[in-house]
């Protein structure tokens, strides 16, 4: 069976299965990048205003000629801003030059008090990030929601949420997130925030598919292993993996050979789609990325079984 190319959100929005990712692409390349895969074929972008290159991403739509309509925007509203979500969205929109977004995010489910130390990273005398843990995040979940109905993101979602973390969410919401956006791959399979998503109609997407900076997991022996057996290398096997399973996957790349080949999409197997959601049970369980919030933020690989602090 062919694999899909896009996938369906709760707003009856179609999304990309893949996405381009502009993590750490620098503002010299990122717009070359967006450029590039535009030309070639992908219509869904991953910024965020944290990247610090979303005017340098707005170039590269620019540049590439495809109107704007046809082009799916992701990106998401920075921790400093989650008592203005409005004036974060607002930066953004002006640094793409866009109206609108296709998808608005809430990056993180933390907020940080800004201070003289840094405008988007501040931190405490005593070095710690200076993150607000009396804030209740439905107070930002309520802007995003007038956010949705202004028009101004056509659809609103989160990212790093576990299943804890959505559990309060959904006291209050009246939109449910059309995504979550976390960490994904086969040594960070996430089964149980999948099945809690599935079930909520969240659509999950994949960030890190490839192990992140220098695509560590591509070199892991299994990977290699089923990319040989069917003829593809190991990037192909860990992009496919997600779009099979129902997920959407954002690969970066500044590289074009790679832009181009990341799109590329096959059909695995049952066997296969096993071996690779076994991986991490078998022992090869590791997530990449653990920014240092400070706190558990309720994933049960994270800091122990999934609860709230
Ligand atoms: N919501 C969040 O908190 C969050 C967190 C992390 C990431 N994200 C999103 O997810 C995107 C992807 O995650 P990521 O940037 O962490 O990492 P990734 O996509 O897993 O890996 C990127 C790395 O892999 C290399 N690469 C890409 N394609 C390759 C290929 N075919 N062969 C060999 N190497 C290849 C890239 O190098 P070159 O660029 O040099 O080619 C880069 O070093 C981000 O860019 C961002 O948009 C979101």
């Amino acid at each position: 069976m062919t694999p899909p190319t896009h996938f369906k959100l709760n707003t009856g929005a179609l999304i990309p299965a893949v996405g381009l990712g502009t993590w750490k692409s620098e503002p010299g390349a990122v717009a070359k990048a967006v450029a590039y895969a535009l030309k070639d074929g992908y219509r869904h972008i991953d910024a965020a205003l944290i990247y610090g290159n979303e005017s340098e991403v707005g170039q590269g739509i620019r540049d590439s000629g495809v109107p704007r309509e046809e082009i799916f925007i992701t990106s998401k509203l920075w921790n400093t801003d989650h008592p203005n979500v409005k004036e974060g969205l607002q930066k953004t929109l002006e640094a793409l030059d866009t109206d609108y977004l296709d998808l608005y995010l809430i990056h993180w489910p933390v907020r940080l008090v800004p201070n003289q130390t840094s405008a988007l990273l501040p931190v405490n005398p005593d070095g710690t990030r200076s993150v607000d843990r009396s804030w209740d995040q439905n107070e930002t979940w309520l802007q995003m929601e007038e956010i949705y109905r202004s028009g101004k993101s056509k659809a609103i979602g989160v990212a790093n949420w576990s299943v804890p973390y959505l559990e309060e969410l959904r006291k209050k919401w009246t939109v449910v997130p059309a995504v979550n956006q976390v960490e994904l791959h086969p040594f960070l399979p996430q089964h149980e925030l999948r099945e809690f998503c599935d079930k909520l109609g969240i659509l999950l997407e994949a960030y890190s598919p490839l192990g992140s900076t220098g695509a560590p997991i591509m070199s892991d022996p299994d990977i290699q292993q089923i990319a040989e057996k069917n003829g593809v290398s190991a990037a192909t096997i860990l992009i496919s993996y997600h779009v099979n399973k129902g997920v959407v996957v954002l690969p970066k790349s500044v590289t074009e050979k790679r832009i181009s080949s990341n799109k590329e999409v096959i059909s695995l197997s049952k066997e296969d789609l096993a071996a690779l959601d076994g991986l991490a049970a078998r022992g090869k369980a590791k997530r990449l990325n653990t920014p240092l919030w400070g706190f558990d933020l309720g994933f049960a690989d994270w800091y122990g079984p999934a609860k709230l602090q």
